[in-house]
């Protein structure tokens, strides 16, 4: 079985203080700590801090929510593997479709940055996603084929094992609308027949997520599916005690 993961995303939210609160309240929740993989990505500005107060912990995993792919160098406003791991950071969200739509990321610069990440020693949540114009119109399998299959056709299996794939309709994010049960099954489906077709052997083994309006009220529904192996929380995710609430459920029901 794959553990579920459990990501919050925090995007543009909290400053320092208010991400070490949330921290030190979450340290203090009774968990089942040993059967979930629980991720924090925060802003910037708030991982030296975070990283200070996890130091030692071995529950929470920090994560950033982009990287550079450059190692360093003359790029104003970037951030490096080296600096990101200095603050205790393991993890790295790429290919956000917040990035790919809003800051103009293409396959190849999600890529490059994947490489990057791995290669310096970071493991990647790699979110793939389609709008809801692609769904209408037939092309979710097509889009996701070229987000996640040019990214898998430069990847070794080792390199492999750094990666959990967060599916992310665009549609779902953000808007209380989140994807059916049904269209989660089949899309995870979906995402587990690409990755076979270049690791036939080791494509069981990757965790693949959902994203997008996951809370407290449906994260039981969404836990139950099968095909889920964790979520990558947005909004609901701010907030300690509903956060703690969707780790607690998905931590039930999948290790029932
Ligand atoms: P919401 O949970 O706010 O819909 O955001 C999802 C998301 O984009 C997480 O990366």
């Amino acid at each position: 079985m794959i553990k579920p993961v459990v990501v919050a995303n925090w995007k543009m939210f909290k400053t320092p203080s208010e991400s070490v609160e949330f921290v030190d309240r979450l340290k203090n929740k009774i968990l089942d700590w040993e059967r979930v993989k629980i991720i924090l990505c925060a802003p910037y500005t708030s991982l030296f801090e975070m990283g200070n107060s996890l130091m030692g912990d071995g529950r929470i995993d920090l994560g950033a929510q982009n990287i550079h792919w450059e190692s360093e160098g003359a790029f104003t406003g970037e951030i490096s593997a080296a600096m990101l791991q200095a603050c205790g950071v393991e993890w790295v969200i790429v290919g956000h479709s917040e990035r790919r739509v809003l800051f103009g990321e293409s396959d190849e610069d999600v890529c490059r940055k994947v490489m990057t990440a791995i290669e310096e020693g970071l493991s990647v949540i790699f979110c793939v996603g389609e709008t809801i114009q692609e769904r209408k119109a037939g092309k979710t399998s097509l889009v996701l084929g070229e987000q996640l299959g040019t990214l898998l056709a430069k990847l070794t299996e080792d390199q492999l094992r750094k990666l959990l794939i967060a599916y992310e309709p665009i549609w779902a994010i953000g808007t209380g609308l989140n994807a059916t049960s049904e269209q989660i099954a089949e899309t995870h489906h979906i995402l587990r027949r690409i990755i076979e077709k270049t690791f036939p052997s080791a494509a069981s083994q990757v965790a693949i997520q959902y994203g997008g309006s996951v809370n407290q009220g449906n994260c039981k529904e969404l836990s139950e599916v099968s095909e889920v192996n964790g979520f990558l929380i947005g909004g609901a995710s701010l907030d300690v005690d509903q956060f703690g609430e969707i780790v607690k459920t998905i931590t039930e029901v999948k290790n029932r």
